[in-house]
């Protein structure tokens, strides 16, 4: 499970994912596969979150992670339905817990240094800035990080193609996640294309900030 964690973070977009609807769980699965980008982190903000989570872990060829976790039944029910990671807003130590003891990695939102160290005392070393752009951004970012070397940071809230080279860049981001590439409009309204587009446009950007 770690190592899917891992593989997604290489692959340096996090997609973030709100879902209304079952059914559009396959199409959406092949549009981000279409792109290169074969992950997903979706969301606990609608009914189907938990469907979309199962049907998407159990093909094998995407990995998936749960987002806006808020407690520990949350987290249960996304660890029991295939979450190979578990993304979070803000720092709840119980969901932290809960998924450390079932040996799945948890990504805590956190927006202060205070919040850093809590998250840090619990053994953590990835965590989730958020909201990152509304914080201050980078600058932000780099300033609240300072104090914390072994950190690194998944910038996530107002990323997309017009800042994430910069955040990519950042030497403390090790990815960034978002919703631009998967907006819930373009899903209820089916163009999976422009999906498949703006997740291709989203790597030729990863590849831009590899390069500098
Ligand atoms: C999240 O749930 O992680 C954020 O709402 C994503 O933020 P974005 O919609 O600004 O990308």
């Amino acid at each position: 499970m770690e190592d899917k964690f891992k593989s997604a973070l290489n692959m340096s977009v996090i997609p973030v994912v709100t879902i209304d609807h079952e059914n559009h769980a396959t199409p959406l699965a092949e549009a981000l596969i279409k792109g290169g980008l074969p992950c997903a982190e979706i969301t606990f903000r609608t009914a189907a979150a938990i469907r979309v989570i199962k049907a998407l872990s159990g093909r094998g060829d995407l990995i998936v992670g749960a987002g806006t976790v808020l407690n520990t039944e949350q987290a249960r029910q996304a660890i029991q339905s295939g979450a190979s990671f578990v993304i979070s807003p803000c720092l709840n130590p119980k969901v932290v817990s809960y998924c450390l003891d079932a040996g799945i990695p948890a990504v805590p939102g956190v927006s202060t240094p205070t919040e850093i160290g809590m998250a840090v005392d619990l053994g953590l070393s990835i965590l989730k800035f958020f909201p990152a752009e509304a914080l201050g951004g980078i600058k932000t970012l780099g300033a609240i990080s300072a104090p914390f070397e072994q950190v690194q940071f998944i910038p996530t809230g107002g990323i997309g193609p017009g800042n994430m080279v910069a955040y990519l860049q950042h030497p403390k981001v090790i990815a960034c996640a978002g919703s631009w590439l998967v907006k819930s409009k373009l899903i209820i309204e089916e163009k999976f294309d422009e999906i498949t587009r703006l997740t291709r446009e989203a790597l030729l950007l990863v590849e831009k900030a590899q390069q500098r």
